[in-house]
């Protein structure tokens, strides 16, 4: 892959840890990095998907990596992380916080512990690494965080209730957190896909429909990746998302969630 100008500039010789990099949209945000010349700290449960990626991207790109398997529905799993980086001498310079998963059906009849865990793994894992990276970045005076949020964070979404939620958390806390450490040089951007081409649909149970038009993860991965070099604080990585989020402004939001709960209704609810 042609590395990206903008990505050359801002991330060569740096050290990224990504998170998810074993699948989909972190697969290739892992690609993008080591196209432009970053190292990679690269985490998840599958440890041979992320030898083996770790292996390729090395021979491809002449990059160093490192490999460290965790689950981040683990309490322990951020400090582990930061031990096998920050603790052992590795500056991470970008952190992406990527692993994360939905469901798609009705919330009554769902695993509770699932429900449960994705708010771990997609809220409280992501304020926990971060809070355990950014003192260092912000003493280096650099660093740069990307948070996967989704386009579902732009209204409430029935039958992926607690996802869509967890997604508007991760976005407002990106958001946020950019407007308070940007004085320190650090870089903090939301990244908003909408249907992206990934493994998320078979996790979350939904059956992939033909006519829905996905996007690739390269894409979503450049496009949010350049963004957090610009100094984004958001990207919705296609025009179509873009322009449905601005029309929603100017609709009651109670029209928006009944017409969402419409389009998401699976076909046993009748
Ligand atoms: N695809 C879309 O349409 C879409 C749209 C908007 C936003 N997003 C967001 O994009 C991010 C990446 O999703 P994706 O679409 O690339 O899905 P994916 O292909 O299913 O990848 C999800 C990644 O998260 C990791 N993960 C899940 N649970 C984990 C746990 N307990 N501990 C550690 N890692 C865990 C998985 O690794 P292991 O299973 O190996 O642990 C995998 O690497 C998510 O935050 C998602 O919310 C996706």
């Amino acid at each position: 892959m042609a590395a990206s100008p903008i990505l050359t500039r801002a991330y060569k010789g740096k050290w990224a840890l990504i998170t998810g990099a074993s699948a989909g949209i972190g697969v290739a945000l892992a690609e993008e990095l080591a196209a432009a010349g970053a190292n990679l700290a690269l985490t998840a449960r599958r440890a041979d998907r992320l030898e083996a990626l770790a292996q390729r991207l090395q021979a491809q790109y002449g990059i160093q990596t490192r490999v460290i398997p965790a689950d981040l529905a683990d309490p322990k799993a951020p400090s582990l992380l930061y031990e096998a980086t920050e603790g052992l001498g590795t500056p991470i310079d970008i952190l992406v916080n990527n692993a994360g998963f939905g469901y798609l059906g009705e919330f009554q009849r769902s695993d509770r512990d699932f429900q449960r865990t994705m708010v771990d793994v997609n809220c409280a894992a992501v304020v926990d690494l971060t809070h355990r990276f950014l003192p260092r970045m912000i003493a280096r005076r650099n660093g740069d965080i990307l948070i996967l949020a989704s386009t579902a964070a732009y209204q409430p979404v029935a039958y992926m209730a607690t996802y869509a939620a967890t997604k508007v958390f991760d976005r407002y806390f990106a958001e946020a957190l950019a407007e308070e450490v940007g004085r320190f040089g650090i870089r903090v951007s939301a990244l908003c896909p909408g249907p992206t081409e990934s493994e998320f649909g078979q996790v979350a149970g939904s059956r992939k429909e033909e006519k829905r038009k996905y996007q690739s993860a390269a894409e979503v991965a450049r496009l949010g990746l350049e963004g957090l070099a610009q100094g984004k604080t958001w990207v919705i990585p296609y025009s179509g998302g873009r322009i449905q989020v601005f029309a929603q402004r100017f609709v009651p939001r109670r029209f928006i969630t009944k017409a969402a709960e419409k389009m998401f209704r699976p076909e046993t609810v009748k």
